[in-house]
């Protein structure tokens, strides 16, 4: 994977070439920049492909209409319009989108561009990868969340039977290119949910970058200081990908946070007050870092300040009681658990992770008791 990075004096780039562990090997070109779309879609001359498709969101192509179609280049080419929200990551919009390109006669050499945020980029990069075996595709992360976690790293897929990503495959796109001006647009609640993944990368392999974060204001980041920290958690997370990209081992410790949080994101789904991936990951990640308090392997001391940090993100610290039995119910169906079995990823210390660990039932309860009140 290759991070091509708009400098945050704006202009100069500096380009990192960090190779993904894959049969052919892989390079994805991450372009990170206010006002990028066009330097970033101009390298992949856009012209050579049969025919264009921006797939996007209704809240995204409300605020940026003029800045997506400046994107196509054919009257042919289409933008097509999804829902916002979880429920559309399904096989209904899939469907839908297949049959789109199929009415409008894209071919294998025609490309699809995904612009929003992670809803749009893992259902689009999903039927892109599936389509005729596969067509290209491009990201254009439109939230912080996927700017910095979800269009990055190759996996695509809808929830399905209640569970979170649960039909997927893992694809590469063509580039990711992280434009921050769509960020002005983001709903305060959206934009803090990203911060949850950028302290997840953090936490599991980078103890100087969670200083950093403590260092500085959250929720009142300069252009220049959200891009730094957009350009070391994307270092995070392409560096665990390229070592592991089908999952196997250590890029298991993304997962972090996950176990509970995924269980908790469907359960409070269902609810009048849904939880956002992010908020549901920042909770998550409280349970699972008590539990390797529990498990006499995080100190005291380090849970608190991971406590700390999610508090002045302003991310939720705990959820509702009566959601236990359900959050229980999902991670038994926990896509990393093998025969029945929960696989946490656990911390050692802030920067230290662990994957594959297996807790008793009674430390676990204790764990979601700590988070479920
Ligand atoms: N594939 C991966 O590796 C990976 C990693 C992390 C998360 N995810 C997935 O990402 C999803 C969450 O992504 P998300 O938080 O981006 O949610 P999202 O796609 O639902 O976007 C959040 C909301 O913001 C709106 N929005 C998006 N961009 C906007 C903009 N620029 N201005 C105004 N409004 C905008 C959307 O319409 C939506 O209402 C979850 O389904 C999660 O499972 C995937
Ligand atoms: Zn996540």
């Amino acid at each position: 994977m290759a991070l091509d990075v708009n400098s945050a004096a704006g202009n100069g780039y500096s380009i990192k070439r960090l190779k993904l562990n894959q049969k052919p090997p892989s390079d994805v070109p991450i372009y990170i920049g206010r006002g990028i779309v066009h330097r970033g879609l101009q390298d992949f001359s856009l012209q050579s492909y049969t025919r264009r498709a921006i797939l996007t969101d209704k809240n995204v192509f409300r605020h940026w209409p003029e800045k997506l179609s400046a994107i196509l280049c054919d009257k042919d080419d289409l933008i097509i319009v999804i829902p916002p929200g979880e429920n559309a990551k399904c096989l209904e919009t899939l469907h839908n989108i297949w049959a789109v390109l199929l009415n409008y006669k894209f071919d294998r050499k025609s490309i699809l561009i995904n612009a929003g945020g992670g809803i749009v980029c893992d259902t689009g990069a999903f039927a892109a990868a599936t389509y005729m075996r596969g067509i290209p595709f491009i990201q254009l992360p439109t939230t912080l969340l996927s700017q910095t976690d979800a269009a990055i790293g190759g996996k695509t897929g809808v929830n399905f039977g209640g569970l979170k990503n649960i039909i997927g495959v893992f694809a590469q796109p063509v580039a990711v290119v992280c434009d921050t001006e769509f960020l002005s647009t983001l709903p305060a609640r959206e934009y803090r949910s990203g911060f949850a993944e950028i302290i997840k990368h953090s936490l599991i392999a980078d103890a100087g970058m969670f200083r950093k974060l403590n260092t500085v204001d959250l929720n009142k980041l300069k252009e220049t200081e959200i891009q730094k920290i957009l350009i070391k958690s994307c270092e995070i997370k392409c560096k665990i990908v390229s070592s592991d990209f089908t999952e196997k081992g250590s890029r298991k410790l993304l997962n972090f946070g996950h176990t509970v949080g995924h269980a908790l994101e469907m359960a409070s789904g269902k609810t009048a007050n849904p939880l956002l991936h992010g908020e549901a990951v920042a909770i998550g990640m409280i349970a699972e870092a008590k539990l390797s308090t529990l498990a006499g392997l995080l100190s005291r001391d380090e849970l608190t300040k991971i406590e700390k940090i999610i508090a002045s993100a302003q991310l939720p610290l705990r959820a509702p009681r009566r959601l236990l039995s359900g959050v229980m119910a999902g991670m038994e169906q926990d896509k990393k658990n093998e025969r029945k079995k929960i696989k946490w990823v656990l911390l050692k210390s802030i920067g230290n992770a662990i994957f594959d660990s297996e807790q008793p039932k009674q430390l676990i309860k204790e764990a979601l008791e700590y988070v479920l009140r």
